[in-house]
This record gives C-alpha cells, structure tokens and sequence, in this order.
C-alpha cells in the first residue's frame, strides 16, 4: 500500500476487486486490502445449520458441522492466492479477449489461512480404490449456459492428500469475511486461485476430474483459437499449478521516477512451493540485468519481496524483471510464448515503462 493506492472494481456489482499499487511492507496482505473474485454474489450463509458434506467414490460418506471439523487438527498455512486471470491486461496489447476481466498485476494476494488439512478429513471418510480427483463445490449460484449451479472445480487426489491444503476457516487470525469464503473454503497452495473454492458446500471424490463449468468450460490453457467458437477452450489443459512469475510493484507503469539512483522493487514465486533461486532485473528492456536482492524470504507457498538498485539516466526506460528457480526453470520472455485463448497465466518477463527526469 502506498499514498496512491486505490482499489480497482472490475465488475458493476464489486465483486470483483484489488489494491493498486501494492507495496511491500508486509509478506501477508492485510484482510482490507486483499483482492476478491467472484463469479456471482456472496451467498448468505447461517453458520449453524450450515454443514459440508464429503462424498462420492468414498467409504464413509460423512456430512461435517463447524463443530465437528473444529475436533480436528488446527493446521495454518501461508499461502499466495494468485487469480489465474493476474497480468491479463498485457495480452491486450496482442489482440482483444472478449468476455474476460482486464486484471492487471493485482490479482494476487498473500493469507495466512488457518482451518484443518484436506487429509485429515479424506482419512475419515476413506477414498475408494478408484478415486482420483477431490472436487470442492460452492454453495454460491452461478449462472452459466442457461443454468445456475455452485462455482467448483477439482484437484487430483494426490495435491488433496498433500499437507499444505487446507480447508479453512480464518483469514489472518480471523474469521473468514463473507466475501473471501465464510464459514469455510480450500485453500489449495501453488495451484490457480480458482481450485480454491469458497462457501464451500460439498467435496465429492471421483475417477474423473469435476464436470463443473469452471473445469470443463473455463480455466483451462489452449493456445489454438477454435474457429468453429473463437471462446471454447474445452480442447485445452485445466489449469493446475501457478507458473514460476515475477512482477516489478515499485515503481508502476508510465510512472515519472527521478533520474539517477533508483530502487526498484517486487515479488517473485516458483510453481508448487520450489524456491527462487536469482531475480534480476533490467533497466533497458533485457540488455543488461542487475541482481536483485531478496529483501523479504516468503514461506514455501509464499511469494518472496525482493529489491534491485539501478542507475536511470534521463528519459525513456523500460525495466523488465525474471526469475529463476532451484530447479533452473525460467520464465518466457515474450507475450507471444505464453499467450493463450482466455489470457490465463500470464508469467511472461514483467515489462514496466518508466520515465526519468
Ligand atoms: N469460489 C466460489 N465459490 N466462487 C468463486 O467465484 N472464485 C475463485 C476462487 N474461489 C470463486 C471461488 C477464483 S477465480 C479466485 S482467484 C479465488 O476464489 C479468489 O479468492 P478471494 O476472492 O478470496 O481473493
């Protein structure tokens, strides 16, 4: 947060929204100032008649009370929530995507989320031999080819059995706000934010990944545009994990910076918790890289903050940053090597154009 954030609605009724610029004071976003994306209004939700119920290709199907999932082990993870639809607006610059929210860097968000491991209830009700996908399910009233139905979507079964997904009650030591999953929703570190459902109702085991519209129709990577229906993308991949991306937040885009010595400054995160290893960042465009210092290590399944010291001269300057992770997996440089149908993932070098005087 700095003197000129301000929070962006993308959506006439607010359901859609972040801070910008962001700053890096603080590893965990502040609730107030954390982004939301829904695909429909918040549902009111009564917290004592609400109940989960978890079934499908399970032994002891079971429907849970807030009570009875409190019996369980609190577990808390820190967790970047990273909206796959983050640096969308970037691909504007190649061609039009119709029907798609503009979201630039903002959509993306560090919790500290606290509730009970996903495992610890799917030992409970004992996954059949043939499961192999959890799907989660919103009690929130989407509508979508003609048809209302709860936001879902699934993750295998091997994520779900991994320690770092949660099904979560508290936000930063807090209840859950209504609008970011009250009383309870997946958290599911490393992976799309959209696999991270709220108002969560219903987990449903099965053989096959969930037919909900936000699988099969939507959040999904292809690269070929169908001439039949130039916005189906039922060919392409689900989305799954976050690629390894990093973002310049300091300074913005067009912003006036003094010339001479300037401190540039941002986030950088690998895919499914692997650490980064070097950031470096450009002053003109990728010709040169300077190292970047990581000021901020995040937690495994957090972002990290990291500062580059640069000398602008006078004039025009586009500042570029990249990261590399343990692993020696990079970024693409280009918009063009990672563009796709709907504008998902966008982990392309950050290009920010700024203007030294
Ligand atoms: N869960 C439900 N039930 N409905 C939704 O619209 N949006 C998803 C996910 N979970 C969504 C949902 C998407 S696309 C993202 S990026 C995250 O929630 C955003 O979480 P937040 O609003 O808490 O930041």
């Amino acid at each position: 947060m700095n003197s000129t954030s301000q929070r962006l609605v993308h959506d006439p009724e607010g359901l859609n929204t972040a801070t910008w610029p962001a700053g890096t004071d603080h590893l965990v976003t502040p609730v107030h100032l954390f982004f939301t994306r829904s695909h429909a209004p918040v549902p009111q939700i009564d917290p004592a008649t609400w109940r989960l119920e978890v079934g499908g290709l399970v032994d002891h199907p079971k429907t849970f009370s807030l009570e009875e999932l409190a019996a369980f082990p609190r577990r808390d993870v820190t967790a970047t929530l990273v909206c796959a639809g983050l640096r969308r607006d970037e691909f504007l610059t190649l061609g039009p995507l119709p029907g798609e929210l503009p979201w630039g860097p903002e959509a993306v968000s560090t919790g500290r989320w606290t509730g009970v491991a996903l495992r610890d209830i799917l030992e409970t009700v004992k996954p059949g031999h043939s499961a192999s996908h959890v799907e989660f399910i919103g009690l929130d009233r989407v509508e979508r080819l003609g048809q209302r139905s709860g936001f879902g979507g699934s993750i295998d079964l091997a994520k779900a059995l991994s320690a770092e997904v949660l099904l979560a009650t508290e936000l930063n030591g807090a209840p859950l706000p209504p609008a970011h999953g009250f009383p309870l929703r997946a958290v599911v570190p490393g992976w799309i934010g959209a696999r991270s459902v709220k108002w969560l109702g219903r987990i449903r085991l099965s053989a096959e990944p969930s037919p909900n519209y936000f699988q099969t129709r939507a959040y999904r990577f292809q690269r070929e545009i169908d001439p039949r229906d130039p916005r189906d993308i039922t060919a392409g991949v689900a989305l799954s994990a976050v690629p390894l991306n990093a973002v310049i937040l300091q300074p913005t885009a067009d912003q006036v910076v003094p010339a001479g010595p300037l401190t540039v400054r941002g986030w950088a995160m690998g895919s499914e918790g692997c650490p980064v290893a070097t950031v470096e960042v450009s002053p003109d465009g990728g010709c040169e890289w300077v190292q970047a210092r990581i000021s901020a290590p995040g937690a495994a399944w957090s972002w990290s903050f990291w500062e580059a010291a640069l000398q602008l001269s006078p004039g025009c300057h586009t500042l570029v940053v990249r990261a590399t992770d343990i692993a020696g997996e990079t970024q693409p440089a280009t918009l063009d090597a990672t563009w796709n149908v709907k504008g998902y993932n966008n982990n392309a070098w950050h290009r920010v154009a700024v203007r030294a005087e």
